[in-house]
This record gives structure tokens, C-alpha cells and sequence, in this order.
């Protein structure tokens, strides 16, 4: 059987990231190398079957915006849908790479693979690490049976509801907590550890509607963070309910607990019909629930994820 194609979409990042020297790892600009010269640099790439690029953005993922998230899921529910397309590789920021994969697999919750990949050293580093990711995320979007949105970096396959960046410099930057990788890519073969993400078709054509209706960046629901800590307020919670907030997110601490003045001003902005989640700012672990909570939990979900998936839920 003729090997089916996989599309590299270039979003930017470090991974094209250019510095003076190179010896200079972290004093670079990211997102100046484009997607064709990114895969050019790598001949082994071509082994494997056809690959086709397409740059999509070229931004330094901290500046990730909704008009590129919309430009993402519209695009990649496009090519899932054809079928010569065995899969999507997404080049990305490590910054916001967790962001990115959640809203994906939220909103387009496919049945092909969808890998992000990404790189701490920029291209023009000594040694980049950038390539090496390029090649097996492909090796896992390659994969029979691979499905869903994971990431991959540092020779690790994580699940797009579990990674979360967790280091600030070494190359393997990303963990998925006390639920653990969903595999590995050794020397372009797989070791699996567990599943995929689940596909959900519906679901997935019903988000996609209302993120390709969304008319431009101000249409999109306004979810902010707050965060629970030593002498918390609720003045956070006031101001933003004074601009319009319709969800709120907020970064507990342990188990789900909040500062009674924080949880006062909460509680007092749910009844005034905004939606608020309690995730927690812990590492590991997620908020169990406990009969009687005032404020729904996350589901398991980081802050930053709880906050995509209300944004989805409240477009809907
Ligand atoms: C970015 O997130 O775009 C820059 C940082 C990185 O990719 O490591």
C-alpha cells in the first residue's frame, strides 16, 4: 500500500528560532526559519513516505492569539478529513505548546494523529534538538493506530490532557504528571505505555462550527486565571467582573482550598451568573470532588487547560 501523506504545519517557536551565535542557546529570536527549510534540513524525513509543509504562522508562542487557534482548527480539522492524510504534525513554542494541544483536542478530538513538536535550542544552536522532535513526531503521526492530540519531545509522547511544560532550559522540558507519557519514540520505533486520546467525532464538528463562525478575537468568551496564595483578596474577581468576565478559573492551592476572602468574592460572582472552576496549582494530583462544593472542579485539568475548555463549553 502507497504510504499515506503527513502535513508538517509551521507555527514558529524556538524550534525556528535564530540566535547570533551558536553557542548561544537561549539569546535567539524565535519563529525566523520557515517550515520548508526547517523539513529540508532534515533528509531522513523523506524516507518514511510523503510529507507536505505549510506554514501557518511564524510567532513566538507566548504571543499565541485566538485568530491562530482558529486559523489551527479549522485547517487541521480540513486535512483530517482528507483521505490521503495519515496525519498532522503542528511545529510549535514550547511556551504555549500545552494550550495549543488541549484547545485541539478539545475542539477537533480526532481519529488520526495530531503531534505537536518543538525544540528548547533554537535551529541555529551548536546542537539543535529540533530535528530529532521533527522526526519522531512524524514517526508517531505515522504510527497505525495512533490517534488524537499528543506532543512529542525529547523522544517522549505525552497526552494533550496530561503535558505541561515543567523546565525552563533542558531539552526535555515537558511532563504529564502522576499520569505518565503515553509512550516513547526509540530510534523512530514506538513504545506505548497506554492509550490515545479519545476520538469524538460529533463533539468535534459541533466545536468546530462555532470557532469557524466566531467572527474575530473580541467574540471569543473572556476567560481570565486567578490564583490562590498567601493574603489572596477578591479584588481580582471585582475588577474583572467589573470588565465583563464570563468564567473564571482559579489556580487553587492544594486540593481545591481558597483564602475565604477569595472564595468569598467568588462564590459572590458565580451567583451573579460567571462561570467559575477551581484547579490547582499543584504540579501533580487534581481537585477531588467532595459533596457540597460551592465551585465545580477541573476535571483534572492545569489552570491554563480549565480555562480553554470553559471558553469552548461557554461558546457552545
Ligand atoms: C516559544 O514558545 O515560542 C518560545 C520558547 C520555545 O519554543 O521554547
Amino acid at each position: 500500500m502507497k504510504p499515506q501523506k503527513i502535513v508538517i504545519l509551521g507555527t514558529g517557536g524556538t524550534i525556528a528560532g535564530r540566535a547570533a551565535a551558536a553557542s548561544d542557546n537561549i539569546g535567539y529570536t524565535a519563529a525566523q526559519v520557515g517550515i520548508d527549510q526547517l523539513v529540508a534540513d532534515i533528509p531522513a524525513l523523506a524516507e518514511g513516505g510523503p510529507v507536505t509543509t505549510e506554514q501557518l504562522a511564524q510567532i513566538d508562542s507566548k504571543d499565541m492569539s485566538f485568530a491562530v487557534w482558529t486559523q489551527l482548527a479549522l485547517r487541521v480539522s480540513e486535512l483530517l478529513a482528507q483521505p490521503e492524510v495519515q496525519g498532522i504534525v503542528i511545529t510549535h513554542g514550547t511556551d504555549t505548546l500545552e494550550e495549543t494541544a488541549w484547545f485541539l483536542q478539545a475542539a477537533c478530538s480526532p481519529a488520526k494523529p495530531v503531534v505537536l513538536t518543538c525544540a528548547m535550542r533554537p535551529a541555529s544552536a551548536l546542537v539543535p534538538d529540533g530535528p530529532q522532535n521533527v522526526l519522531d513526531a512524524v514517526a508517531v503521526a505515522r504510527h497505525a493506530g495512533a490517534q488524537g492530540v499528543v506532543a512529542v519531545c525529547a523522544g517522549t509522547i505525552h497526552g494533550a490532557h496530561d503535558v505541561q511544560k515543567v523546565h525552563t532550559y533542558q531539552l526535555n522540558a515537558f511532563g504529564s504528571g502522576d499520569a505518565g507519557p503515553i509512550g516513547y519514540v526509540e530510534e523512530g520505533r514506538l513504545r506505548l505505555l497506554r492509550n490515545w486520546p479519545l476520538a469524538k467525532a460529533e463533539r468535534a464538528q459541533e466545536a468546530i462550527k462555532k470557532i469557524a463562525d466566531l467572527g474575530n478575537e473580541g467574540d471569543w468568551p473572556r476567560v481570565e486565571i486567578v490564583m490562590n496564595y498567601a493574603g489572596a483578596s477578591g479584588a481580582m474577581v471585582e475588577a474583572l467582573q467589573a470588565q465583563g468576565v464570563r468564567g473564571l478559573v482559579v489556580a487553587t492551592t492544594g486540593n481545591g482550598t481558597l483564602h475565604h476572602a477569595l472564595e468569598a468574592a467568588l462564590l459572590k460572582a458565580q451567583a451573579a451568573g460567571v462561570r467559575v472552576v477551581r484547579a490547582t496549582r499543584c504540579l501533580n494530583g487534581q481537585v477531588l470532588a467532595k459533596p457540597g462544593d460551592a465551585i465545580p472542579d477541573s476535571q483534572g485539568l492545569s489552570p491554563v487547560k480549565a480555562r480553554v475548555a470553559l471558553m469552548l463549553d461557554l461558546l457552545s
